[in-house]
């Protein structure tokens, strides 16, 4: 595997998230950064399976509905708790395109 398109920066405006699929059928939650720049991330929960994307972002921070653990999306770590963190993919972006590598990227579980 390598990078691969998943959407266009028009998908994903700054303050906002999206899931997207990858061709070997992994989901990717890609987000817009205030000021610019996308970040992509596991689309669940390390905490327990729910999706990353029914939670509130506020353009840097990411809450998760369930339990409000809260993570820093620019660096992937947990800020509430502290202790864990959310898979981060790389990512590119090609004119409007961004694309996308989880070669190898495992989504990270966290305790409970
Ligand atoms: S499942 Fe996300 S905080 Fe518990």
């Amino acid at each position: 595997m390598a990078f691969e398109k998943v959407c266009t920066l028009d998908d994903v405006w700054e303050g906002e998230m999206e899931v997207f699929t990858t061709s070997n059928g992994t989901e990717v939650l890609i987000l817009g950064l205030d000021g610019g720049g996308i970040r992509a991330i596991q689309s669940i929960c390390p905490h327990q399976e729910i999706e990353l994307v029914e939670g509130e972002f506020d353009g840097k921070a990411l809450t998760c509905k369930a339990h409000l653990w809260q993570f820093d999306v620019e660096t992937g770590k947990g800020i509430n708790p502290d202790d864990c963190a959310v898979a981060q993919y790389p990512v590119k972006i090609e004119g409007d395109d961004v694309l996308v590598d989880v070669t190898g990227i495992k989504p990270l579980k966290s305790h409970s």
